[in-house]
C-alpha cells in the first residue's frame, strides 16, 4: 500500500532516464545490457502511472546529443526501442494509453519510424493517459525550430510583436496541448536537465535520486511522488495568496 493522495497527484510526470550504462558497468555486463534492463524500468513506470491516474507521462528515451554516441550503441537503442514499441503495442491498447512523440523523429531509422507512427496512429483514440517519448530531442533545438516556424508563418499570416505572447510561442512547441510537467525525475546521480524541455520546465518541481535507472522501482516512483506531494508550490506567489484561492 501508499501513501498517495488522489487530489494531489501530479498531472504530468516527465522523467530523465539516467544511469543504465554505470549500471551495467557495476555489473560487469555490456551497456546495451543496461538500456535493456533500462527498458524494463520503462515497463514498471508506465504500468505505474497508468495505475495511479497519472494523466501525462513524458520520458526522455533519446537526446539529440545521444546521436553523437558509438554507432552500435545507437543501432543498440534504437533496435530496443522498435522492439518495444512492437511488443508494447497491445499493453497500451488494452489499458488505454495513447502514445505521442517529441523530437526531430524524422532522423530516426525507418524501421523504427515505422513502428513509432504505427503505434502513435493505433492508439490516437485512447484517452487514460498520454505516454509521450522524447525522441532526437533537444530542448534548445525545440525552441529554435519553433522560431523559425513563426518566422515562416509571418509570411503568409498577420504575425507582429504583439502577437507574440506566451502562449502563442508555446503553440509552436512540440508540447503544444500538453501541459507543463509537474514532476521531473531524474535518476542516475546528476543533478542537471541535459537539455530536457527547457522552456516547459519553469515552475516543475525537480526530484533527483541516486537510483540508477535500469534499478528504478515502483516503490521509488512512489517515494517520489509522495516528496512531491509534500512540497509547496507557489508560482512566485507566497504562501498566504495561496491559501485563499
Ligand atoms: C541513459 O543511460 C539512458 C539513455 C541514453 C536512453 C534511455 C533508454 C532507455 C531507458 C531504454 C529504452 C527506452 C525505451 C523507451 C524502451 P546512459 O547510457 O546515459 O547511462 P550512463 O550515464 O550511466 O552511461
Amino acid at each position: 500500500m501508499h501513501r498517495i493522495i488522489k487530489e494531489k497527484l501530479p498531472r504530468h510526470i516527465a522523467v530523465i532516464m539516467d544511469g543504465n550504462g554505470r549500471w551495467a558497468k557495476k555489473n560487469t555486463l555490456k551497456r546495451v545490457l543496461g538500456h535493456e534492463k533500462g527498458a524494463d524500468s520503462v515497463r514498471t513506470v508506465v504500468k505505474t502511472c497508468r495505475e495511479l491516474g497519472v494523466q501525462y507521462l513524458t520520458l526522455f528515451a533519446f537526446s539529440i546529443e545521444n546521436w553523437q554516441r558509438p554507432k552500435s550503441e545507437i543501432r543498440a537503442l534504437t533496435l530496443l526501442l522498435e522492439k518495444y514499441l512492437r511488443t508494447e503495442l497491445q499493453e497500451m491498447k488494452d489499458n488505454g494509453i495513447r502514445l505521442i512523440t517529441i523530437g526531430d523523429s524524422g532522423r530516426l531509422p525507418k524501421t523504427v519510424r515505422d513502428a513509432l507512427f504505427r503505434a502513435i496512429e493505433e492508439t490516437s483514440e485512447n484517452s487514460g493517459m498520454i505516454l509521450n517519448l522524447a525522441l532526437s530531442y533537444g530542448g534548445r533545438d525545440e525552441i529554435v525550430s519553433a522560431v523559425k516556424r513563426v518566422l515562416k508563418d509571418s509570411k503568409s499570416r498577420d504575425i507582429d510583436e504583439n502577437t507574440i505572447t506566451k502562449e502563442f510561442f508555446s503553440s509552436y512547441l512540440y508540447t503544444a496541448n500538453i501541459p507543463d510537467p509537474d514532476l521531473l525525475i531524474r535518476t542516475g546521480e546528476e543533478h542537471r536537465l541535459s537539455n530536457f524541455l527547457l522552456w516547459q520546465l519553469t515552475y516543475t518541481e525537480l526530484y533527483f535520486t541516486d537510483v540508477l535507472w535500469p534499478e528504478f522501482s515502483r516503490d521509488d516512483l512512489i517515494e517520489a511522488i509522495m516528496d512531491y506531494q509534500r512540497r509547496e508550490r507557489r508560482f512566485g506567489l507566497i504562501s498566504d495568496q495561496l491559501s485563499k484561492e
